[in-house]
């Protein structure tokens, strides 16, 4: 079976989607551990619900960060992991850790990458007046929010959003691509050809533009 850890921080919503999604079988896959830095992330009883097996490496109590990564490595060497899928996981990881997981550590973000990286990437979008926003599944590499772009869903900034809705449509669009992602993974379709990604088979894209607002003279 293929397995995955899901790192997060907090609310877990993405890690969510993914349980919901395995257990409709729309993902076949097994989650071997939920890791999160913070003891009271409300993941963690998302997980427990589940039957999920979690761990808290807190990285308050290290003192470098590879002091930390090194109590993550130890609970991901428990069992085998195919994939480690970043959750709303608010902690950088660094090179080392990664050359230990080539091509197989993945995060979601909340905007359209390469635009608008970072921690604030919706309330970045709506300042900057955008009409669409969306988000990013992409592989993790030694920069921020850098790395090979798997896939993304768009959605439109509407007239009278703010960021809090902006925000809720970008999520449930998270909570789609995600777990299609890991699917992708699981069937073994992904792969990358010189830094761009290519999901092979699959179907065609309907449609070819989006205008925002809508064209209304032709
Ligand atoms: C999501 O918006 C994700 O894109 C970002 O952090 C948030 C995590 O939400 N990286 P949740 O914890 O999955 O609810």
């Amino acid at each position: 079976m293929f397995s995955i850890a899901v790192f997060i921080s907090g609310s877990g919503s993405n890690l969510q989607s993914i349980i919901d999604s395995i257990e409709a079988r729309r993902v076949s896959a097994q989650i071997a551990v939920v890791v999160s830095n913070e003891p009271d992330a409300y993941g963690l009883v998302r997980a427990a619900k589940h039957g999920i097996p979690t761990a808290v490496i807190n990285h308050h109590d290290y003192a470098t960060r590879q002091e930390f990564e090194g109590a993550v490595l130890s609970v991901l060497q428990e069992t085998p992991i195919d994939l480690i899928c970043l959750a709303g996981f608010m902690r950088l990881l660094t090179p080392d850790f990664l050359r230990r997981f080539p091509q197989r550590v993945i995060n979601i973000h909340p905007a359209l990458l390469p635009s608008f990286p970072g921690t604030h990437g919706q309330a970045d979008a709506f300042n900057y007046g955008v009409k669409f926003s969306g988000c990013t599944i992409h592989f993790v590499d030694e920069g921020v929010d850098t790395g090979p772009i798997i896939m993304q869903a768009v959605v439109p900034v509407l007239p009278d959003d703010d960021v809090e809705s902006l925000k809720a449509r970008i999520l449930a669009q998270e909570h789609k691509i995600y777990p299609q992602v890991i699917q992708f993974f699981a069937e073994g379709r992904v792969k990358i050809v010189d830094k761009k990604v290519i999901i092979s088979g699959g179907k065609p894209i309907e449609g070819f533009a989006y205008t925002s607002p809508p064209i209304e003279i032709f």
